[in-house]
């Protein structure tokens, strides 16, 4: 399979942040990737920008570590490491002061692109946005990319909210959930929009349920102090799985178009029900002999943040009433696994009777790792013995399908610059959006909060709490295994 690469307008770049953990591991790496692509133009640059003082060299030789450490393998061509490093330059900024805003604006070039990387925390978002604007640094057609979190509840994202739009339009604001980056994620919308098979019953009548997993082995780590401010919840569930269960349940966009797209998204999450206490399981990994507990990466020796959600989750509208959605991530568990379950009804008589036993179509979409597709089809059981039914799964893996090549799966960050670049906003959530999702968090959290819950222990490599398994077993239904 031959890789298409399409050309994009040649750009300035600038990173804010670009000594810290994400420059490195993903932004600077997935740079480097496009640039041996060939998707960089000549007059393409990159401008680190941060706090320290330090030259271009000094930024050149962080770069060049970055991409040795994090960026897949040696480059295919001899030499393009230090093309890359061409493009690259460093001017310390300060984002709560004046000082390196000139210099920074006199490495712009009129004619490219700008786009403005903010891989810092949000409570920089604002002083930079405005510097920007009072520099003169920031054209009509400049872009801002801001990461995740986008605020910590509602009324922190409506203020995020109010304070960029003081200097930058909607249509100007890339706000990165990477999971929208991710190739499976997108190929969720081509497999439910290309395909005439799946549609039809891709509803109430015809789905008895639908699961979302996204699994981790990993633990907080060197996180700690982020994460136990945020747990589970705002770290994955309000938008990565959040994100999924748009792309799974939204109703097809008349093109695949960012306020198309967008405003299709939008409705699922207004349509979501709040989530009855009951309907929800927090968790937080112990320790075990190999390894220390959550509480012992973190401050709070008491700490209630959850490293694990499990949820049951209803779409009030006339596509999904009566079909619930499990939701489900966590830290520590026992496998790597992102996957999407749409599990069908059962057929609506049998006509082999009740010895033939019960057989559902069940979906599975693997989004990491092993990407692909398997739908379990009901076959007669080979041999003679009457009419005994088995549930044989018709097995998609994109590496054996597309051959390794063609299977190759680019960062999402990759993606997602070139998008800024190319002026997409497709996959980068819109404002309303992220509030709509926190609108709907919020009152979980609260709940938690009011009640005093402390999350359920659970231990390191097994599938999460007890209590998560009994959220489903409760409705007569079962998680899919998450597999070492
Ligand atoms: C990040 C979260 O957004 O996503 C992390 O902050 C999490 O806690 C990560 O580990 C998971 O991303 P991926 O791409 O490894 O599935």
């Amino acid at each position: 399979m031959v890789s298409r690469v399409i050309p994009v307008e040649s750009f300035d770049l600038v990173i804010f942040g670009a000594t810290g953990d994400l420059a490195r591991r993903k932004i600077l790496p997935g740079l480097f990737r496009r640039f041996c692509a060939g998707q960089m133009p000549a007059e393409a640059q990159i401008v680190g920008a941060a706090r320290s003082e330090m030259d271009d060299t000094g930024f050149r030789d962080l770069v060049r570590e970055a991409i040795e450490e994090f960026g897949g393998g040696t480059p295919r061509e001899p030499g393009q490491v230090d093309a890359f490093l061409e493009r690259v330059a460093y001017e310390a900024v300060d984002a709560k002061g004046d000082s390196g805003w000139e210099a920074l604006r006199g490495r712009l070039r009129d004619e490219n692109v700008r786009a403005f990387y903010f891989s810092v925390g949000p409570g920089l978002f604002g002083d930079l946005a405005e510097r920007l604007r009072k520099f003169g640094l920031a054209s009509p057609e400049s872009r801002i990319v801001v990461e995740k979190p986008f605020g910590h509840d509602l009324e922190s994202a409506r203020a995020l909210n109010r304070e960029l739009a003081q200097y930058f339009d909607e249509t100007q604001i890339y706000r990165i959930d990477h999971y929208l980056g991710k190739e499976t994620v997108q190929n969720l919308m081509a497999v439910r929009f290309g395909n005439v098979l799946f549609e039809p019953l891709w509803n109430a009548q015809f789905v008895d349920h639908i699961q979302i997993t996204v699994a981790e082995t990993v633990g907080v780590g060197g996180r700690g102090g982020y994460y136990d401010e945020s747990g589970a919840m705002r770290d994955m569930v309000q938008n990565h799985l959040m994100q999924l269960l748009c792309l799974i349940a939204m109703e097809p966009p008349a093109r695949f178009e960012p306020d198309a797209v967008r405003d299709e998204k939008l409705k699922v999450i207004r349509a979501l029900d709040p989530v009855e206490p009951h309907h929800i399981v927090r968790g937080q990994y112990d320790a075990d002999d190999k390894q220390p507990g959550y509480r012992a990466h973190v401050e709070n020796p008491r700490s209630r943040t959850e490293s694990f959600v499990a949820l049951r989750a209803a779409i009030s509208n006339w596509r999904w009433a009566g079909t619930p959605f499990y939701l489900r991530t966590g830290k520590m568990l026992r496998g790597r696994t992102s996957e999407i379950v749409v599990t069908f009804k059962d057929a609506p008589h049998s006509i082999f009777g009740a010895e033939a036993g019960r057989h559902r179509n069940v979906l599975v979409i693997r989004l990491q790792p092993n990407e692909g597709m398997t739908l379990d089809v009901t076959i007669k059981e080979p041999g003679p013995g009457g009419m005994r039914l088995l549930d044989v799964p018709l097995d998609m893996t994109f590496a054996d399908a597309l051959g390794p090549d063609g299977a190759e799966m680019p960062d999402a960050y990759e993606r997602l610059i070139m998008d800024v670049i190319r002026g997409n906003q497709t996959l980068f959530m819109r404002g309303d959006e992220v509030e709509a999702a926190w609108a709907w968090t919020d009152p979980i959290i609260d709940g938690w909060e009011r009640r005093g819950e402390v999350p359920k222990p659970y231990d390191p490599g097994s599938s999460g709490p007890e209590d998560a398994l009994m959220l489903m077993h409760r409705d007569g239904r079962r998680w899919r295994d998450i597999k070492a």
